[in-house]
């Protein structure tokens, strides 16, 4: 009889293609209490470092940040038009507060950012007619907003690419509250005092202002940063960005038997021993209640309760989980006798190469990751989801899941 014991850590080993978390951002550990706060801090502080860009992350110096054209939005039914264009943002990377909220399980981000002062500069048209007065000009213009909260909520789908795991932004909403706001329009009234005058009274009225024109432009503005954003998640895992994500480690043992095909000899296994253990589990059922906050709840507090549940069913799952690799590396065993699995075969213990455990588990690492695809000439399915059709063995009691 022989054993195989193969130890697979699902996780991490990096390549090329990625980046590591630049030095000078904090990385913060999923596992301990204080996380939200950590990662408050460590989101503060990367912002506040972007006054430069960071060329190699792709991410933009943020001071200021540009936005080159807003698409006219207003003005079609009140026959006045204006467009603005050019529009850069200064003072982001001040930050007086931020607050962070990460939740893992619905795998969004809240991110909620006080900036003391924030100041646009853009250039703007205008065209159309203010009481009797025709206006057509066009100018430099400015707003400063005071004391402003941005609140993003950040959405995340995950992939994984060459072993490793990203984030990408699937979804951003972003809301924007300042405490007060000034306005300057130059040139939009020919005559100097009208015009700043003008200007005044927009900013005394900052809140029309406000809820009409820049509320239309606050969706755009969102997904910017959720560009740039994702320009990072491009190049950094995201176990990278942060420590104590989990990894699955199954080790299996394969017990097999020798036995004689047309002349060859094949391997056979005749027994399996399968340990699971994960350092969490994410639940989540869709459709359990038709209420969808209970569902989400429920989904929650499953998986807060994870290794009970683990604990109780993994027995179950973890028996016709091996016994469905078994029967795939028997089929591939049957097609391939042992002399095409292995360069040279040791006659006696002693002659084993000495790095022979290490090659096999790199032919095997690189075997599994080929996997993403099925083999059909070799009998083996795609793990790209793996198909675990039905449980095949109930343990006593539980007849039927
Ligand atoms: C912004 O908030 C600070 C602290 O609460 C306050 O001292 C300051 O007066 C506020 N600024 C404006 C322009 O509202
Ligand atoms: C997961 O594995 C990687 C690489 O082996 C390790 O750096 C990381 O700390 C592990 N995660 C946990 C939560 O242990």
């Amino acid at each position: 009889m022989k054993t195989l014991l193969i130890f697979g850590v699902f996780a991490l080993i990096k390549f090329c293609s990625s980046l590591s978390l630049p030095p000078s951002f904090k990385k913060c550990d999923k596992r301990k209490a204080d996380f939200d706060e950590c990662l408050s801090v460590a989101i503060q502080s990367a912002i506040s470092q972007l006054d430069k860009p960071l060329e190699e992350y792709g991410l933009p110096s943020f001071e200021p940040f540009l936005i080159p054209n807003l698409p006219p939005k207003i003005g079609r039914k009140i026959d006045f038009y204006h467009r603005y264009k050019n529009f850069k943002i200064y003072g982001r990377t001040k930050i007086r507060k931020t607050r962070a909220n990460m939740d893992f399980h619905d795998k969004t981000l809240t991110l909620e950012v006080l900036n003391p002062e924030v100041r646009y500069v853009f250039e703007y048209e205008a065209k159309g007619k203010m009481f009797l007065l025709p206006i057509d000009t066009s100018g430099a213009g400015s707003g400063t907003a005071y004391n402003v909260t941005y609140v993003y909520t950040f959405t995340f789908g995950e992939y994984t690419r060459e072993d490793q795991r990203y984030f990408q932004v699937i979804d951003t909403h972003l809301v924007m509250q300042p405490q007060d706001m000034v306005f300057h329009f130059d040139n939009l009234l020919e005559d100097k005092e009208l015009n700043d005058g003008f200007s005044r009274l927009l900013s005394k009225n900052w809140k029309i202002v406000f809820e009409e024109i820049i509320q239309l432009y606050v969706e755009i503005y969102g997904r910017m940063y959720s560009d740039v954003f994702n320009r990072f998640l491009r190049k950094v895992p995201v176990t990278e960005i942060f420590d104590g994500l989990n990894n699955v480690t199954y080790t299996i043992t394969f017990t097999s038997e020798e036995y004689t095909k047309d002349g060859k000899t094949h391997l056979h296994v005749i027994d399996h021993n399968l340990v699971m253990q994960p350092q969490e589990l994410i639940f989540n059922f869709e459709n359990l209640f038709e209420d969808k906050e209970l569902n989400d709840g429920f989904n929650r507090a499953m998986t807060r309760k994870w290794k009970k549940i683990f604990n109780d069913l993994a027995s179950l799952y973890v028996v016709n989980y091996g016994h469905a690799y078994a029967a795939i590396f028997n089929k591939f065993l049957s097609k391939l006798p042992l002399e095409e699995l292995f360069d040279w075969l040791p006659t006696s213990k002693s002659a084993t190469k000495s790095d022979f455990n290490e090659c096999l588990s790199e032919a095997v690492h690189g075997a599994i990751r080929q996997l993403n695809e099925p083999m059909e000439e070799y009998g083996l399915p795609s793990f790209e989801p793996f198909f675990l059709g039905k449980f095949l063995r109930l343990p006593t009691g539980l007849q039927e899941l």
